[in-house]
């Protein structure tokens, strides 16, 4: 009963939480909303349907190119420890009873000491199943390890308790999710920010350890268009249990899709300083500082707007944002004296949102002076 009322209760809040919000949106002015509306694309989080139901009796539904071998192995081991569980079973039941203890048979007799043939047998036999064993182990391992040329590369990075996807195109998943195209070899490139975690896929039987300070890989190629789990098979603290997500095979076409909207989401809305620090934090720090002092490029700081800089050419080029933005996507095109040129262009690496913002983060930290 106090299940049920608790339940009601929590339905009655929700349900006031919308009309709250649905009362906020209609006060608010049209202009307001559209420009809401600019800012964030929302891409919803995939739910997860659940187990198949004969998921429940068997291994879950294969659905990669390389499961075969795992599953002929796995139910080819289950099968002979049934028949050996049986047949021991079975004989000992039987010699129990043969060889009971009853009147006229209470006399213990000697057993035979030994007995070449069934030595023999009893040997030769599992040694062939052994030998078969780990050939058909073998065979499947080298499946499972070697990912093809030309893979479709995904990076993924653990750390407690989530995991971070990165599609080729550089963006990060929106929802922490593995989207993946179909019939396509995907190969996910893996490291941990902390501890040792493991990335498991059941439906694809794959499982590797993802470490920190060192890469490992993983490969796939789904055959079957749907949404499956992903678990952390390694125990990684308290929440281990919650590093799950799921990984959403799409039909032909689906994934490119994906990509764009995520894109677009990305790109939505107006530049602004706290996205520019994060371009800044994924992908200028390791080059240029923030307090002044130089690294392999010179520092944001005192990169004063309307400031003359030299070049290694000997001319002066005015500080704006015409500038860095060129910098940014072609750096060769203007080298700062004194500093080698050793930065990589950024064209197609940053959309013109992150480009905007970065440059708006530079602005905002020499604004003071
Ligand atoms: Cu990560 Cu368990």
């Amino acid at each position: 009963m106090s299940v049920l009322s608790t339940l009601m209760g929590m339905m009655q809040s929700d349900a006031a939480g919308q009309a709250a919000a649905g009362a906020a949106e209609a006060a608010a002015p049209a202009g307001e909303a559209a420009k809401a509306a600019a800012q964030a694309i929302e891409i919803a989080p995939t739910v997860y349907p659940g187990p198949a139901p004969t998921d429940l009796y068997w291994l879950p539904e294969p659905v990669s190119v390389t499961t075969e071998s795992v599953d002929w192995l796995y139910y080819g081991v289950l099968g002979l420890s049934y028949f050996c569980f049986i047949g021991i079973t079975i004989a000992v039941i039987y010699f129990v009873l043969k060889y009971r203890k009853r009147p006229g048979h209470d006399q213990a007799q000697p057993s035979p000491s030994h007995n070449n043939p069934l030595e023999i047998t009893w040997t030769v036999i599992p040694a062939i199943i052994c030998v078969f064993l780990f050939l058909f182990g073998w065979r499947g391992y080298i499946d499972v390890a070697t990912p093809p040329e030309h893979a479709l590369e995904i990076q993924i990075t653990g750390q407690k308790w989530f995991w971070t996807v990165k599609y080729p195109n550089g963006y990060n998943d929106p929802n922490n999710e593995l989207h993946v195209p179909v019939n396509r070899s995907v190969r996910l490139i893996m490291t941990s920010n902390d501890v040792l975690h493991s990335f498991f896929i059941p439906v694809f039987r794959v499982k590797q350890d993802v470490v920190p300070r060192r890469y490992t890989e993983l490969w796939f190629k789904a055959t079957k268009p749907g949404v499956y789990r992903v678990y952390c098979a390694e125990y990684c603290g308290k929440d281990h249990s919650q590093m799950k997500t799921v990984v959403v095979v799409h039909e032909p076409g689906g994934y490119q899709k994906y990509l764009e909207r995520v894109d677009e989401a990305e790109n939505a809305g107006p530049a602004d300083v706290k996205t520019g620090e994060k371009v800044y934090n994924q992908f200028c720090i390791a080059c240029h500082t923030l307090d002044g002092s130089a690294r392999v490029g010179p520092s944001f700081k005192n990169l004063v707007m309307g400031s003359d800089h030299k070049m290694t050419d000997g001319s002066m080029v005015k500080v704006d944002e015409n500038y860095l933005k060129e910098s940014i996507l072609d750096p060769m095109a203007k080298i700062r004296d004194g500093y080698p040129p050793g930065m990589t262009p950024f064209k197609g690496v940053l959309s013109d949102k992150k480009i905007d913002s970065v440059i708006l983060f530079i602005k905002s930290l020499n604004q003071a002076e």
